[in-house]
């Protein structure tokens, strides 16, 4: 398991897919800078998701709202009280603990039964009380060091808006895309002609102040959400809950590509439900360390919508013309990180073949990488060789068909090395194509399209190169 994961990591780092943020100051914990090909990857997710979920729909409109909302958002969805994680502490090291994911490790170690607890008593790991009874017994796994009481640590992070820092101007930043859209729910029914039920999708970023963040991009301080609030009527919630996990479910397969055997569902016990919800289910991915969570789908009914009525005095019922009653919607919300999914995608699609694919020559060569990702996730989706790149006849028609083909996709031009070199480095990130530019294309003017998991080569006329791509990467 370390193995694919030091082998996939090392790809993200020798590729520049992904890079600690501020590395030249040595890194800053839990925040990251996606390079190029990282970036395209990650709109490429992106992209798939918003035609999925917006575009392609007749029932879902698309919202990008603001980072830093007024604090009585959080407020009134229950933030600045409920969105905490327990914090445990060492007294003598200082280092820092989530205190349920530690009494957990603990538990799973046999240690908590060494300590004369029972499975009972160390199982809700969401009772604050019973944690600090359990850990007051317990070591820092670190120093063996006492650990001081657990206390509740909020996750928002805090800024000030204007120009004097005090309680009047404080305001956090978003840990959840969600609130956002309810609190533009009443605009959106207003102006778009939306009748229930309806879903509102948004794709932005959200902060959140982790304790530990960690597994590179698996946990971090700032990443992305892309999550869509389904609005329905009271009582229809339950059928719209069980078509979204199945819905979410075909797009990770069909649409994300992800292999089927690598998914699964989570149902949430009711003691670990949020504060929020009725039913929640993850999408859970077998990544190397096991399964995990990379999407909730949740059953918020209609908690939110109520709660921002309440406390900002707006009425946001919903008047159903077809039995004229009115009411508070309840709401469906898959919803979903993008760095996860890209980490997922990545450990999918790896794949490493010793001794290299060409049955040419002798195989004597070293292994080789190669991202089998989906067509449409791919960052470059075809590269441009030249033959060789000391001969300015070639050049010269290898930047013509360049020039020609990224009019519609990513291009990669390279004329580095041997050829053989060239499509290595595109196998490893996962181009689909490659053309190559040789001295026949300069009389026939036709190249050599070479595809990325059969190897097959084929000739194509420069003039047709552009449909038959438009084919083969289906756009
Ligand atoms: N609006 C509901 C909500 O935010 P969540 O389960 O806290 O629910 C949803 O988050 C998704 O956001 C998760 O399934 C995960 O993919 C992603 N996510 C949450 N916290 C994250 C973090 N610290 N780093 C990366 N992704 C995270």
């Amino acid at each position: 398991m370390e193995d694919t994961v030091a082998k996939v990591l090392s790809l993200i780092k020798r590729r520049g897919l992904v890079f600690p943020s501020s590395e030249i100051y040595g890194g800053f914990g839990g925040f990251f800078d996606f390079g190029p090909l990282g970036a395209e990857l990650k709109n490429n997710i992106k992209k798939t998701w918003w035609r999925s979920m917006v575009q392609k729909r007749d029932d879902v409109v698309g919202l990008d709202s603001s980072i830093i909302m007024s604090p009585r958002i959080w407020e009134a969805s229950g933030h600045t009280t409920e969105f905490s994680d327990p914090l445990a502490e060492c007294k003598a090291c200082h280092k820092r603990f989530r205190a349920d994911h530690l009494m957990e490790k603990l538990r799973d170690a046999g240690e908590l039964k060494k300590l004369g607890f029972t499975d009972e008593e160390t199982k809700d790991t969401a009772d604050i009380n019973q944690m600090a009874k359990v850990l007051a017994s317990a070591k820092c796994p670190d120093c063996g060091g006492e650990l001081a009481a657990p206390r509740k640590f909020n996750l928002m992070f805090r800024t000030f808006v204007g120009p004097v820092e005090d309680n009047a101007s404080l305001a956090y930043l978003r840990p959840e895309t969600a609130q956002g859209i309810f609190a533009s729910y009443k605009n959106i029914l207003d102006t778009q002609r939306v009748k229930l039920p309806f879903g509102i999708g948004q794709v932005g970023k959200a902060f959140r102040n982790e304790i530990t963040p960690g597994n590179f991009i698996f946990r971090s301080r700032e990443f992305e959400q892309m999550e869509m609030e389904y609005f329905v009527k009271p009582g229809d919630d339950e059928k719209a809950f069980e078509y979204w996990t199945k819905e979410r479910m075909r797009w990770y397969i069909e649409d994300l590509g992800l292999k089927k055997e690598k998914l699964r569902f989570r149902p949430h016990r009711t003691d670990e439900l949020a504060h929020y919800a009725k039913d929640c289910v993850d999408v859970q991915y077998n990544f190397p360390w096991g399964w995990d969570e990379i999407e909730g789908i949740a059953n918020r009914r209609d908690f939110d919508l109520g709660r921002h009525q309440q406390h900002s005095g707006t009425d946001l019922k919903y008047f159903d013309e077809t039995d004229k009653t009115s009411y508070i919607p309840y709401v469906i919300e898959p919803s979903c990180g993008v760095e996860r999914l890209f980490f997922a995608v990545l450990f999918d699609a790896f794949d490493e073949v010793q001794g290299g694919r060409t049955q040419t020559t002798e195989a004597t060569k070293e292994a080789e990488t190669v991202l089998r990702l989906p067509k449409n996730l791919a960052p470059v989706k075809v590269g441009i060789l030249p033959l060789l790149k000391n001969k300015p006849e070639l050049v010269k028609k290898a930047k013509e068909v360049r020039d020609l083909v990224r009019e519609c996709f990513n291009c990669q031009y390279d004329e580095v090395g041997s050829i053989g070199r060239r499509y290595r480095r595109l196998d490893e990130v996962g181009a689909p194509y490659a053309v190559t530019i040789d001295f026949d294309s300069l009389q026939n003017n036709d190249v050599t399209l070479r595809d990325r998991d059969t190897m097959t080569q084929e000739r194509v006329k420069i003039t047709e190169l552009p449909d038959l791509l438009r084919k083969k990467l289906g756009c």
